[in-house]
């Protein structure tokens, strides 16, 4: 583990559970592909868990936004809208499918989109929305759910920052019509790589099981009738994400606990927008602790972060708006679209270490350090 002086890494899990146990277990049972047992009581267990009858699990977070997309049979012709604040996952598994990405804006403290964003894209092309909440507050979800219904959307809700949030009360992930967690090391339930659709939706579960497998039909195994992918998720990968999700209420309290703790120390210095810790529908859950620089600062997010590693303080930048990403204004996609809160915030946000494994020493380096720099 770091020392006083090493690098504080932006984000470092903790897998001191059940994980080596169940992975014993799964190699010595010698089932170690995505046949093996643990797979299932991942599904299970996390469908449980988000409140959804049908759990898919996947190779990643990003496959699983595929996996939705084609699983509702969005293609050429369709429209859907989603936030430009985004990972490049959600608009990359739009353009695959051969619909049409429609961006909108989001809100420049919560970063999340709003039903009247949404409502001003709608057209009759328009089938759905993919909702994304970010860093750890959900997006205010039922004039969403109003509008979707009075337009006849699908949802496509993207919570892979949202494992243990709830929105009212109710988990997120189970809001939309089919929806996909990530399971990578910087989210609260870790496989290593790995990720999971979601729904209440027999159909649509069937269809994701398919897709996720190779469209092998049963009986017929090699006779295809449709074009999958092999986005399995292997034994080894699930023994692990069985053991984080045993400990999931004790990660959320503990990412709380961290927001507090940045929260409260960071509150005095000048010049930094810190995140909004609750909302009327929801209390953060600070998937990650992303910080904004003001205007008055007169450097930028770049300049912050080079600063904060030469003290030894590993951070990462907020994510680049989908209309400024080289690779799709290439596309002729997005020419001269201009949505400024998302741009101001990859400009100026960025996030601190916000790993379950950070120390109380730890942050109080961290504090001392954006302290220096803001000075
Ligand atoms: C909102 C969102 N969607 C999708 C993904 C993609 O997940 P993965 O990295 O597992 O592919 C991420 C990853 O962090 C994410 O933050």
């Amino acid at each position: 583990m770091t020392t006083s002086r090493a690098t504080i890494w932006v984000n470092e899990p903790v897998l001191d559970g059940n994980e080596e146990r169940y992975l014993v277990e799964c190699i010595r049972s010698g089932w170690i592909s995505s046949e093996g047992s643990f797979v299932r009581r991942l599904e299970e267990g996390f469908a449980a868990r988000v409140g959804r009858k049908h759990g898919i699990a996947v190779c990643n977070g990003s496959v699983a936004i595929d996996t939705a997309i084609a699983a509702l049979g969005l293609g050429p012709g369709d429209e859907v809208i989603l936030p430009s604040f985004t990972i490049i996952s959600c608009a990359a598994a739009i353009v695959r499918s051969g619909a049409v990405p429609i961006l909108v804006d989001c809100e420049p403290d919560t970063c999340n989109t709003t039903a009247e964003r949404i409502a001003k894209q709608i057209t009759p092309q328009t089938k759905a929305v993919l909702i994304v909440h970010i860093y750890g507050l959900p997006v205010d979800m039922d004039p969403v759910l109003i509008l979707a219904r009075r337009h006849g959307l699908k949802i496509i809700e993207d919570a892979a920052e949202m494992h243990g949030q709830t929105y009212k009360g109710r988990p997120c992930g189970s809001l939309g019509d089919i929806s996909t967690f990530s399971f990578y090391p910087n989210k609260l339930v870790t496989t290593g790589e790995g990720g999971m659709v979601l729904t209440d939706d027999p159909t649509l579960a069937e269809r994701c099981r398919a897709l996720r497998n190779l469209c092998f039909q049963p009986g017929k195994r090699f006779v295809h009738e449709d074009l999958g992918w092999n986005f399995r998720l292997s034994n080894l990968q699930a023994a692990v994400g069985v053991a984080q999700l045993e400990r999931l209420d004790e990660f959320t309290d503990r990412k709380r606990w961290i927001g507090a703790y940045y929260s409260e120390r960071l509150a005095d210095i000048v010049g930094l927008q810190l995140p909004v810790p609750r909302t009327a529908y929801a209390e953060n859950v600070y998937w990650v602790f992303g910080i904004v620089l003001e205007d008055s600062v007169p450097f930028d997010a770049a300049e912050a972060m080079r600063r904060l590693m030469a003290r030894g303080i590993d951070t990462r930048p907020f994510f680049w708006p989908m209309h400024e990403q080289p690779v799709f204004r290439k596309m002729g996609l997005f020419a001269d679209e201009s949505h400024p809160n998302s741009e101001r915030l990859a400009r100026r946000g960025f996030y601190l270490p916000s790993g379950l494994a950070l120390t109380e020493a730890q942050m109080d380096r961290v504090v001392a350090a954006v302290r220096e720099i803001m000075c």
